[in-house]
């Protein structure tokens, strides 16, 4: 409570402080920093404008660490240890009631550690350098500032870090194994890095393997593109090595057990967390990890069950969602992250954890989730779904996500569109024989409702493929191969506007239908191709097929100079038909409801919809002049 009481005190002092870190640094009398700083004045520069975490070396700090000429000297070096005290973008505003552990990475790159502890805070940082203690902390415009009594040192590289932690066996193992260079450039990444007694354990074994056996064990230990550390574990979680084989991690109440596909019995982790440059975590195991049949006559371990399976460098398990996994809804009935977890949809859930922001949306979410199985999203995975980009992630889970609840009945006939959280729209069909299906993006796969369950926010339906949310208007119409359409919008000077459309109904013509019209088209005045453009954009409104009965007519966009112009819709609820004032035979749509980013409706037409002034002739004159497009395009 206290604890809690004090954070939001400190948030507060950050939300009045009208101090500059420089001020303030000043007011501390955190003159020796402010010196160093100086000596770059590009790093000054950066100081100022700075936004974050700043961890201020004392006075005394400094002169310590100036002393002990290894930690620190005052050259070149300056900028990048300086730059380790800097935690961009993260206020870390805990303060002496925190007791547990958080990683922030530095501008430096490299991650520093704080912990809570009964003698409040401390920062470590590279292998052997001493503990920091946070004397005073103070909030500045851009953030807090905690005053430190020894200066943090950047961690070196791994195999510097190895030695100095004394893992002798494991740099000759690596040494013998070829793979000096490769381990020396690798960057953020986790390494179970086994002790000499377990190399010394498995001896005999090492000297009968071939060099291409050792690296391949050696792999084994080393989880690329993600810093997992000890606090990121969750309960169980598979993880893929660098050779792609897997290895399991498990966290109980004596600590963190790993195995690889051949260990019968578990390694353990002695010392966990030793951080090394850049972005990689080190986590000594007092076994070695083997490879599925390394032990050779000993049975290789079944294949373990695990709550969160990863995703090939997609994860980060989290301690995150530990308690929400467990959690009972507020409202009664089963949270929807124990729904999930519940009917195995490990990889969702794993990719929900990958990030804060994420996973505390899920959890308050209320409405109706298309959870795409695991099969789905590991087909998506492969077809190129880059989970790691977490804007791109939330994008598209965003767009799985409906804020109303839908389809909780079983059946379903009929087609709806739903708006997803992420602004675009999915298109929901429901038939008695095939279900309920979704469609989603241009092109993309339907995916289809395999099964529901209730939670207590609302509904998931489970769905065998991922959605993918739509594309902008002209990409869109690249893929549909709309080129006369395309070369229409650049030729008028529209494709600005006709991208950065919002929430409209677009009738777009096919080739065909341009074709048709190519003798009274080629001339027109680029003012009057504007014209006949924009008449085909309803904004305001998404007018999908199954209210086109009902709309009648819809007023067009226009130009200053046309003025908005009418589009009179028919349908017969199987077809519908639209038609301008120049029109002589309505045109009819022959491609109903595509889902656009906007969010758009498009359908495409099989004839140019044509203003009054436009009408006389067209209709006898037809013509295919594809050149004629393309003319205009190059002019
Ligand atoms: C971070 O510090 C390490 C160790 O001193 C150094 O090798 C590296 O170049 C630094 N990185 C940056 C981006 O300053
Ligand atoms: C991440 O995804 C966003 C949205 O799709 C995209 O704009 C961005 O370029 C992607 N970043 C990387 C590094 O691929
Ligand atoms: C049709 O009328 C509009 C507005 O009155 C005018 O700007 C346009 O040039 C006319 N188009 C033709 C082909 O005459």
């Amino acid at each position: 409570m206290n604890s809690i009481l004090s954070i939001s005190l400190l948030l507060l002092l950050s939300v009045c402080s009208a101090q500059t870190l420089v001020e303030v640094l000043r007011q501390n009398s955190a003159t020796t920093l402010l010196q160093l700083a100086k000596t770059d004045s590009q790093l000054f520069k950066s100081l100022s404008t700075f936004k974050g975490t700043v961890f201020a070396p004392t006075n005394d700090a400094f002169s310590a660490a100036l002393k002990d000429g290894d930690r620190f000297t005052q050259d070149s070096t300056t900028d990048r240890v300086l730059k380790y005290h800097l935690i961009p973008d993260t206020v870390f505003e805990r303060d002496a009631g925190f007791d547990g552990a958080e990683f922030l990475v530095s501008l430096n790159g490299s991650d520093v550690k704080v912990s809570g502890t009964a003698n409040g805070i401390v920062v470590s940082s590279a292998w052997d350098a001493p503990q920091a203690n946070v004397v005073k902390t103070s909030a500045f415009t851009g953030g807090v500032v905690h005053f430190i009594d020894q200066t943090l040192t950047p961690p070196l590289g791994i195999v510097e870090v190895a030695k100095a932690a004394g893992l002798t066996s494991l740099v000759s193992a690596v040494v013998q194994a070829g793979l000096a260079r490769t381990i020396i450039n690798l960057k953020d990444a986790t390494v179970f890095a086994p002790s000499n007694e377990a190399i010394a354990q498995i001896s005999s074994l090492v000297n009968t393997l071939s060099k291409e056996q050792l690296a391949q064990v050696l792999l084994l230990h080393v989880v690329p593109n993600q810093r997992l550390h000890s606090t990121d574990f969750a309960t169980s979680a598979l993880l893929t090595s660098s050779t792609e084989a897997r290895v399991q991690v498990q966290k109980d109440a004596k600590g963190v057990a790993v195995s690889g596909p051949g260990n019968d019995v578990a390694a353990r982790v002695v010392t966990a967390d030793v951080l090394a440059s850049v972005g990689i975590v080190m986590h000594v195991v007092d076994k070695v990890l083997l490879p599925a049949g390394m032990l050779g006559g000993m049975e290789p371990a079944s294949e373990p069950s695990a709550d969160v399976t990863t995703m090939k460098g997609t994860l980060r398990v989290g301690k995150l969602a530990a308690a929400a996994v467990e959690g009972e809804g507020a409202a009664g009935g089963a949270s929807l992250i124990a729904v999930l977890k519940e009917n195995k949809a490990t990889t969702l859930l794993s990719l929900v954890q990958s990030d804060k922001p994420i996973l505390n949306a899920l959890a308050d979410f209320k409405g109706t989730l298309f959870a795409p199985t695991d099969k789905a999203l590991a087909a998506s995975v492969a077809a190129g779904f880059n989970a790691k980009n977490l804007t791109l992630l939330s994008t598209v889970l965003k767009y799985h996500a409906i804020p109303t609840t839908v389809f909780a009945e079983k059946s379903f006939t009929g087609t709806q569109f739903l708006k997803s959280l992420e602004g675009d729209e999915v298109k929901a069909s429901g038939s008695s024989a095939k279900g309920i299906t979704i469609t989603s993006a241009f092109g993309a796969n339907t995916a289809n409702v395999v099964s529901s369950k209730a939670f207590s926010g609302g509904i998931v339906h489970f769905i065998d493929a991922t959605l993918t949310p739509p594309t902008d208007i002209v990409t869109v119409a690249k893929q549909a191969k709309l080129t006369a359409l395309l070369n229409a919008i650049m030729s008028a000077g529209l494709v600005e506007t006709i991208v950065n459309l919002k929430t409209a109904t677009v009738f777009a013509p096919s080739d065909q239908a341009f074709a048709a019209i190519s003798a009274t088209a080629s001339k027109l005045s680029k003012e009057q191709l504007k014209q006949v453009l924009l008449m085909h954009v309803v904004p305001g409104k998404l007018v999908h097929s199954t209210e086109a009965a009902e709309a009648k007519n819809l007023p067009s966009v226009g130009t200053a100079a046309s003025g908005q112009m009418m589009i009179s819709v028919q349908s017969d609820g199987t077809t519908v038909l639209v038609k301008g004032g120049g029109n002589k035979n309505p045109s009819k749509v022959v491609v109903a409801d595509v889902v656009v980013m906007g969010p758009l409706v498009v359908h495409v037409i099989d004839q140019v919809l044509l203003p009054g002034n436009l009408s006389a002739g067209v209709g006898s004159i037809v013509v295919l002049n594809v050149a004629f497009w393309m003319a205009l395009f190059i002019l």
